[in-house]
């Protein structure tokens, strides 16, 4: 999606909305299963939802980064701390993908890759927040 699109506060929100309720169930599935011990199930959705992370979430972050962004630091360069934190947040959110992939070919679905699920659905919320506070308001 080009910067332009995205720079629309409606539009871009349903963006973050979607995504984040999709993950949010995906963690709801993979702790029922956790509770009900099912193992192989849990890694199934676990893989789905790393698929979902880096094909939503990720590739929205890149695309903000390469368009978006930009467009608004040249419009709006007082708005370059704000982009810095919000650039921090998508490494943050690369970051903890990159650990569940790895925890999840190393041991398998324990707990601690939900944990991270968790907190990757804590970073984007408020990172969406912060985000969608910066954009036009037409
Ligand atoms: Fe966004
Ligand atoms: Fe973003």
């Amino acid at each position: 999606m080009s910067g332009q699109a995205l720079k629309h506060v409606d539009s871009h929100s349903a963006i973050h909305e979607a995504a984040l309720n999709e993950a949010r169930e995906l963690n709801d599935i993979m702790s029922k299963l956790l509770r009900s011990n099912q193992k192989d199930k849990a890694m199934e959705v676990a893989l789905v939802a790393v698929e979902h992370w880096e094909t939503r979430t990720l590739r929205h972050a890149d695309a903000e980064e390469e368009g978006l962004y930009k467009e608004l630091v040249e419009e709006s360069p007082e708005l370059r701390d704000d982009i810095l934190s919000l650039t921090r947040d998508h490494d943050m959110m690369r970051f903890l993908v990159k650990e569940v992939k790895e925890m999840l070919e190393k041991d398998g679905f324990i707990k601690e890759v939900l944990e991270k699920f968790h907190t990757l659905v804590h970073i984007d919320a408020f990172h969406n927040i912060e985000e969608e506070r910066i954009l036009p308001h037409y």
